[in-house]
Order: structure tokens, then sequence, then C-alpha cells
């Protein structure tokens, strides 16, 4: 673990280094697509361009949950910091550019801030920015991959618990990993500890799916960069223009599917190994799982959290919920 501090910042900023090595993309990549199923991890997507990609999917007309989670955050915001408690030491799960804890900074003051993110220029971009506005807080930025085990880089026991994330990104783990993430964000919450989780509401398959193919062609985009990453980084030798991005809701599943399609029958090389791809075959590259407000209390249970409060938006598109760990 490295840790440095930020010269040009009034307050000192942490970075704590856990990167997952390139290794694991190039294991995960030549694993996913020798798969009969082909699949590759979304938390691949979130390269400097991806991270970039995604910032500008939160801001498309079809994209709702950005904005519609941004305002229960401004309109809830008192209520959801009283729940929380000041002076926490707070960690925010895959907290990419931090503008949603911006919204609940003033009233959280909390003692210390961890945003947790795989992508680590932007990790320390957001977390500089951060620090200058908010000259008095402490950082602590963790560059990690938080859908596996790590520890939080300080011993700090005598601040409460509290854990921010935002955007629905639970949705994009299986159910059953999204129980286990929950109950290691328990395990470092300790009993007690509160967990503030943005999390994705049913709704009509028609609202959904222009969400995730929105007509200026971002998602789309978002989604071919992954095969692009690929040719950058693993030696890849994939024609883009021999893929398209698809994406639909799986009612059975409640969830977006979103895919890669070969448009033809061909072969392509990675990392020195030949993959096969027939013509309409895809990699599925992500799961957005949706859920009612008691479906996701209930899988939250399963991990040990009790739901004390739920926000939500007029049209109940989003779902903002505080949960304790009472395990
Ligand atoms: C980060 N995550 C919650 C987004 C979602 O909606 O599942 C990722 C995304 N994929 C396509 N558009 C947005």
């Amino acid at each position: 673990m490295i840790s440095t501090t930020d010269p040009t910042t009034a307050n000192p900023i942490y970075f704590h280094d856990y990167h997952p090595t390139p290794s694991d993309l190039r294991a995960e990549v030549l694993a996913g697509l020798g798969r009969s199923r082909k699949q590759l991890s979304p938390k691949w997507f979130y390269d400097a361009e991806g991270s970039k990609l995604f910032d500008a999917i939160c801001e498309l007309p079809e994209y709702y949950p950005t904005r519609t989670e941004i305002a229960i955050l401004r309109e809830h915001g008192a209520e959801m910091a009283q729940r929380l408690g000041r002076e926490a030491l707070l960690v925010e799960l895959g907290s990419g550019s931090s503008l949603k804890i911006r919204v609940l900074l003033e009233a959280l003051q909390p003692a210390l801030y961890m945003p947790v993110d795989i992508s680590s220029e932007h990790l320390q971009q957001s977390a500089q920015a951060l620090a200058a506005t908010f000259p008095k807080l402490e950082v602590h930025a963790v560059c990690a991959d938080y859908s596996t085990p790590f520890e939080l880089p300080v011993d700090d026991h005598q601040h409460p618990r509290a854990a921010f994330f935002p955007g629905s990104s639970i949705g994009n783990f299986e159910p059953t990993d999204a129980e286990q993430l929950l109950r290691r964000v328990g395990a470092i919450l300790g009993p007690e500890g509160r967990l503030l989780i943005g999390v994705d509401l049913i709704k009509d398959r028609e609202r959904l799916e222009r969400a995730y193919n929105d007509a200026a062609g971002v998602t789309a985009a978002f989604n071919m960069n992954l095969l692009s990453r690929i040719n950058r980084e693993l030696d890849g030798g994939f024609d883009l223009s021999c893929f398209r991005h698809e994406a639909f809701f799986n009612v059975e599943q409640s969830r977006i599917e979103m895919h890669l399609l070969s448009t033809c029958d061909q072969q392509v090389e990675v990392a020195g190994e030949t993959f096969s791809f027939r013509e309409g075959e895809t990699v599925h590259t992500e799961c957005s799982h949706k859920y009612s407000v008691d479906g996701f209390h209930a899988l939250a249970a399963r991990a040990g959290f009790q739901p004390e409060q739920v926000w939500t938006d007029p049209e109940q598109l989003f779902s903002v919920h505080c949960l304790v760990y009472r395990p």
C-alpha cells in the first residue's frame, strides 16, 4: 500500500493504492471469452475513457437514475445526515467523480471521507477537486476493486462508521453477489453502522430500455469501449465495426442486460489466444438489476441489514435507503 499526500491543497489527501494489477484484466478476459456463453465483468468498463463515457451517460436525458437520485439526495439530505450521524468515518464505494457526495457533505460533516474506486486517475482527480472545495475534510482515497474484500487503510474506531453506495451500482451484481458485498460492507461498518444506498426501481420496460439505448449512442460507445480497452491493453484484435451494442430488459430476472453482439462469423486474437464468434453471438458485459423496495429490503436483510428509512421520487423511479447493520 502506498500513501501519498498532495501538497497543493491545504488539507491532506492520502492515496492508498490497492489497484488490481493488469494481470487480473488479462486472466479475467481470457477466462470470460473462453466460456461457452462469453461474458466480461462490467468493472472493466471503467478505464479513463470508460469513466468519461459513464459521466456522459449520467447527463443523458434518457438516463433518469442519476438526476433522480441527486434530486432525492438534495430534497432529503438533512434527514439522511441525521440518520447517518455527524463526525462519521464515511466510506463511499465506487465514488467515481464524487459528485453525489457533494450534495451531502455539507449536512453530513464527516470526520474522514474515504472514496473507494477502481479507476486510479479518476479517483485522484476527484479526491483533489473535492478536497479543494471542502478544505477541512480529511480525504483518504482508496484505489481498490470493492467487489473483492479489502481493508480500510486506517485503524480508526473512534468515529461512528457510515457507508454511501449511490447510483444503484449494487444492481450490477448478481443478487447473491450483492448479498455477499453487503455482508462485507457490514463487516467494515460494524454493528449499528449505517449504509445509505441508491437502488433503481422496477418500472415499465420502455422507460428502462430507453435509458440503456440512448439516441446519442453514448451507452453504445461505453459498452464498445471494453473492446477498445482489450485492444489497447491486451494486444487485442477486435474490429469494432464487426460488433454492436445491445441492451434489453429481462423481465424474469428483473434486469437490464448489456451485450456486445458479433455481426458476423469471425475470429479474434486477444493476448495471443484466438476466440471464435458466430454471427449473432454475444459477449454479456453487464447486468443492471432493478428492485422493488420490498425486494431490496429482503436482500439487505439476508446480509444482516435492517431498513431504517427509504426515500423515493414522486414518479417512484429510484430509491435511496438508509439501512442499519444488525447481524
Ligand atoms: C453504474 N451502473 C449502476 C450503471 C447502470 O445503470 O447499471 C452502469 C450503466 N451501464 C449502462 N448505463 C449505465
